[in-house]
């Protein structure tokens, strides 16, 4: 089920404090040189939401919904926009260098049975695709996970969606067949597990910067392999 849909999340018995989770402003650059700012999603961002959906081609929507969805709802966007951060969490990919321009967005949403797993979904508009957006925000989503006690994703993409089976199995995913045309694929965030891929690199890359901005999140692993949380917060 696409992580879009309203459910009622599980939760951790010690759930981590939110403002572990009230994660900063993250600039990058794209592989072609766009100036990119991910930064959480907002209550406020419900028509920066919708811009880019409309902006999202058919065959973009169809993947990332799983249905030919036309418009959002008032409560879909509500349900995408005002989320509590532990649960629910979900960065949002901006131009930097253009007022406004939302280009792409990342979201987990804990799994009701099994607090420690987390459905994430990740979609970049089309005019953007192809360029390491949805390699950064699935590094990105992984550290907030992480920072949540979240220990792995879980993920349902539709057969022929090559470029998000590759985004996830460039991170050590395991696929099974959900149903007629549809995979699951389950990652795990154990930074032991993650394979030697390009797309691991820019994890731990993320993740050094995400905890020098941040403090360090539980468990996670500095570039050099070494857990940061073992040796206190980076500068
Ligand atoms: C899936 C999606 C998020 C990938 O985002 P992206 O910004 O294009 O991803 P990246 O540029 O980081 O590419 C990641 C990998 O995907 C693969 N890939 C990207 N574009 C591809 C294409 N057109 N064909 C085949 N593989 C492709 C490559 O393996 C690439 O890694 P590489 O660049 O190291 O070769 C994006 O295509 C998208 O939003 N699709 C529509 C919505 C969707 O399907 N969401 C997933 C549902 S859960």
């Amino acid at each position: 089920m696409p992580a879009s849909t309203p459910r009622r999340s599980g939760s951790l018995r010690n759930p981590p404090s939110i403002d572990v989770l009230r994660l900063e402003r993250f600039e990058s650059r794209l592989r072609d040189g766009t100036p990119v700012v991910v930064r959480p999603v907002e209550p406020g961002d419900k028509a920066l939401l919708l811009a880019g959906f409309e902006r999202l081609s058919p065959q973009s929507r169809y993947a990332r919904f799983m249905a030919p969805v036309v418009q959002l709802s008032d409560g879909q966007l509500r349900y995408l926009t005002e989320i509590d951060y532990v649960d629910h969490f979900a960065w949002a990919a901006l131009r930097a260098d253009r007022q406004g321009e939302g280009i792409g967005v990342a979201r987990y949403v804990r799994l009701a049975t099994t607090p420690t797993v987390a459905e994430a979904a990740i979609t970049v508009l089309d005019d953007y695709q192809g360029r390491g957006l949805g390699t950064l925000l699935l590094a990105l989503l992984a550290v907030a996970a992480r920072a949540a006690g979240i220990r792995a994703f879980r993920a349902f993409v539709l057969e022929e969606n090559a470029p998000m089976r590759e985004l996830l199995e460039a991170l050590g995913a395991v696929a099974a067949h959900d149903s007629p045309g549809v995979l699951r694929l389950d990652v795990p965030l154990d930074p032991e597990l993650l394979p030697a891929s390009p797309a691991a690199r820019v994890l731990r890359a993320v993740a050094e910067k995400v905890v020098s901005l941040t403090g360090p999140p539980p468990h996670w692993i500095g570039p050099g392999g070494e857990d940061p949380g073992a040796s206190g917060r980076r500068s």
